[in-house]
């Protein structure tokens, strides 16, 4: 057995965290040799709701579970923690522009980003759930120092995933038999899922890129699937966002022999996308870090729709340049 690691989730009584805690604490994040010490992080008010959780995660009895830790102080919460899923955000009220929801929630994630440079430690694994999710993880990034960029992720995992799920109906073969996918830029509505560099059972897909079903069912039904779901269900999703939360952090930790789409600092890359933006690239990962897939060439219908991507991105993190201190 490894010695016990420290993993820190704040939103924890929420219902993302419900579906995701209780998987990482049975081992699905980080192997069946890895014990953990859980510290659930969410706000005062929520902390009976949170001690509920702890006592049914007691009465699971995983044998990885080393500790649980229970709290609203982002100093404890945080506490050499070597794994941090930021889930916990503020909901869109009625009548809530955008750009005000930026705003509370970025308050919530700059005191997080310090908290995290002056507790966790300096090899933190970072990933930013709580929506608008990319520019959180931006503001938490710039709070935090001390800790390399490219620890601190937002999740796309879940459009990729809904990509791959798609395409794998679409051609009639198992989930497995779909490699490359790809999803640009923000997690909203702009994001972009690509299909040029797709292959399916090793043959690339890439003339499905000029079809009815790419342009008018595939790329609106992955734009739009949170709102689907939550007409469907009543709910927004929650079980999907945590099995890719899960996978995300497996991924990055563990490796992976596919393409992944990662939100990660825009710094440096190779298609022109400007610097200081939380962006999603195709990215390889392996040994604990990832990096962009580099080589790829782009179309030119994928880069104008990149545009639109990249400038809401823009748009967000100029709405709130006085948290990126
Ligand atoms: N990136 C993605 O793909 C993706 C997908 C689905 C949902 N989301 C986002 O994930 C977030 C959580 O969704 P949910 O369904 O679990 O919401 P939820 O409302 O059920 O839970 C949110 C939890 O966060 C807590 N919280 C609020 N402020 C906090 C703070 N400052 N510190 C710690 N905890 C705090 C709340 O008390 C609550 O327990 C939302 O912002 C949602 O939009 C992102």
């Amino acid at each position: 057995m490894n010695k016990p690691v420290n993993v820190s989730i704040t939103g924890a009584a929420g219902n993302i965290a419900y579906s995701a805690i209780f998987r990482i604490a049975s081992g699905q994040m980080l192997g069946n040799d890895q014990p953990i010490n859980l510290k659930l992080i969410d706000i005062e008010p929520a902390m009976n709701a949170l001690k509920g959780v702890k006592f049914e995660l007691e009465d699971c009895a995983f044998p990885l579970l080393n500790s649980i830790t229970v709290t609203h102080d982002l100093g404890e919460g945080f506490g050499d923690c070597d794994y941090a899923l930021l889930i916990g955000a503020k909901p869109r009220s009625k009548g809530m522009e955008r750009k005000d929801l930026l705003k509370d929630n970025g308050k919530i994630f700059q005191p997080q980003g310090k908290a995290l440079n002056n507790n966790a430690k300096s090899s933190v694994k970072v990933l930013v759930v709580g929506n608008p999710a990319n520019t959180n993880a931006l503001i938490a990034m710039h709070n935090a120092p001390n800790i390399d960029p490219h620890q601190f992720t937002s999740m796309m995992r879940l459009d990729h995933d809904r990509s791959k799920a798609q395409v794998a109906l679409k051609y009639k073969v198992q989930i497995n038999d779909v490699k490359k996918i790809i999803v640009w830029g923000n997690h909203s509505n702009t994001q972009v899922p690509d299909l040029s560099k797709t292959e399916v059972k090793g043959e690339e897909i890439k003339e499905v890129m000029n079809t009815d079903w790419y342009v008018n069912e595939f790329m609106p039904r992955i734009q739009k699937r949170g709102a689907e779901i939550i007409e469907a269900r009543g709910l927004s999703s929650a079980a999907s966002a945590a099995n890719a939360a899960v996978s995300h952090m497996r991924d990055w930790a563990a490796g992976s022999s596919d393409w992944l789409s990662i939100g990660q600092i825009s710094n440096n890359n190779t298609f022109g996308i400007t610097n200081n933006i939380m962006f999603s690239f195709p990215s390889r990962c392996s040994g604990g870090v990832f990096e962009i897939v580099n080589e790829l060439e782009m179309s030119d219908s994928i880069e104008s729709l990149i545009k639109k991507t990249e400038s809401e991105l823009v748009q967000e993190r100029d709405s709130v340049l006085e948290l990126l201190k």
